[in-house]
């Protein structure tokens, strides 16, 4: 049957880096004779300017009706000054809201050969290989009643941050399951000393517990994670949180390879439909100059092709070329030690040319 890609470059480097995964998808097209049927469309502010909004109904049907939506970055600062509901980050709160895309698989990991670009000692972050699971639909990105009271003297502004048992459910299976195809080690983080959801959310993934009796659970409060991320990273295998702490943990795990150009994530829903983007940003500072690390990009599209697509075989040979890749020392500014670099357009090429010589 055919697959349906939706490519979304967005603004700033997204456009660059996926114009490299663009290249290994066709590569990967022609090769395997893959029957994907691929869109694209503009998202973010780029939308804004040519159609007045960040996310097009037209886009968000398309992207409803794919089985993987590859999604670059969006915003900038020429967005800055837009309103709420038309400023960049909307249309990907839109989609993850739209399409139900619960489940964000953040992974961080450290190819050893790039440790020197680690904030942390090489001997604290060798071997880095850790799964957040982010809960990505609820909790206080999306909870009501929330807003801004401005005829009330103080002024004041409100959110949400909720859980029902279903959702807390189901984020923690992904994880459970997760933690069972890894090391089995799930760490579920909160603030059960102070919040009630969060109270909750503990006495849930305990009670699950006992049906993956091969996981070994712990709890966790998110600022201890937070610091035990720092000084110990290699202690967690998977770990589940919230939309806000696993915002804020993922960057702080991702930050700790020192090379955020390098990490996936995949957004799923109980469908299996997912959309996947690399960690970082737009980057409005390096746009346009063809430095950007692809690498980040091409490893959310071995993600597409193992969740979505149901070519994990495919999914695996991007990853070897990419290992392959940094052990034979080919880097982009972001990770090169020395004045010496590649650029953005020179990655893919490297990488098909592993592919094809495998
Ligand atoms: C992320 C980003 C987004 C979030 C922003 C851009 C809305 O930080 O994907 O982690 O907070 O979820
Ligand atoms: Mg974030």
């Amino acid at each position: 049957m055919t697959k349906q890609i939706l490519i979304l470059p967005g603004d700033g480097i997204g456009k660059e880096v996926t114009t490299s995964a663009v290249e290994v998808l066709d590569y990967l097209k022609a090769s395997n004779d893959l029957d994907f049927n691929v869109l694209e469309r503009d998202v973010g502010g780029t939308s804004y300017d040519l159609y007045g909004k960040p996310l097009t109904e037209e886009t968000l049907e398309i992207a409803k009706n794919s089985d993987a939506v590859l999604f670059g970055a969006v915003g900038g600062p020429q967005w800055e000054h837009l309103g709420w509901d038309l400023r960049p980050e909307q249309a990907l709160l839109g989609l993850r809201k739209s399409l139900g895309l619960f489940a964000n698989l953040r992974p961080a990991f450290l190819f050893n050969e790039l440790a020197s670009a680690s904030p942390l000692k090489n001997h604290i972050i060798e071997n880095l290989d850790i799964l957040i699971v982010r809960e990505l639909t609820g909790g206080v990105y999306f909870g009501e009643p929330r807003g801004l009271v401005e005829d009330s003297d103080p002024k004041y502004a409100f959110n949400t941050m909720v859980y029902n048992e279903d959702e807390i459910r189901r984020i923690a299976k992904v994880a459970f399951e997760a933690a069972m195809s890894r090391n089995k080690k799930l760490c579920s983080v909160e603030k059960a000393n102070v919040l009630e959801v969060s109270k909750f959310w503990r006495g849930i993934v305990t009670e699950m517990g006992p049906d993956y009796p091969e996981v070994e659970l712990s709890h966790q409060l998110a600022d201890n994670t937070a610091m035990q991320l720092v000084l110990n990273p290699n202690q967690y295998d998977v770990i589940v949180s919230s939309n806000l702490f696993g915002d804020i943990l993922s960057d702080i795990a991702a930050t700790l390879t020192g090379s955020i150009g390098m990490l996936p994530s995949a957004s799923l829903n109980s469908s299996g439909q997912g959309m996947y983007e690399p960690c970082h940003g737009s980057a409005p500072d390096i746009a346009g100059q063809g430095i950007a690390n692809p690498l980040a990009m091409i490893s959310s599209l071995a993600m597409a092709l193992e969740y979505s697509l149901g070519r994990k075989d495919l999914a695996v040979k991007i990853e070897s070329a990419i290992k392959h890749f940094i052990q034979e020392g080919h880097r982009t500014k972001d990770i090169s030690t020395s004045s010496d670099f590649i650029k953005t357009s020179e990655v893919a090429p490297i990488l098909i040319n592993f592919m094809k010589n495998e």
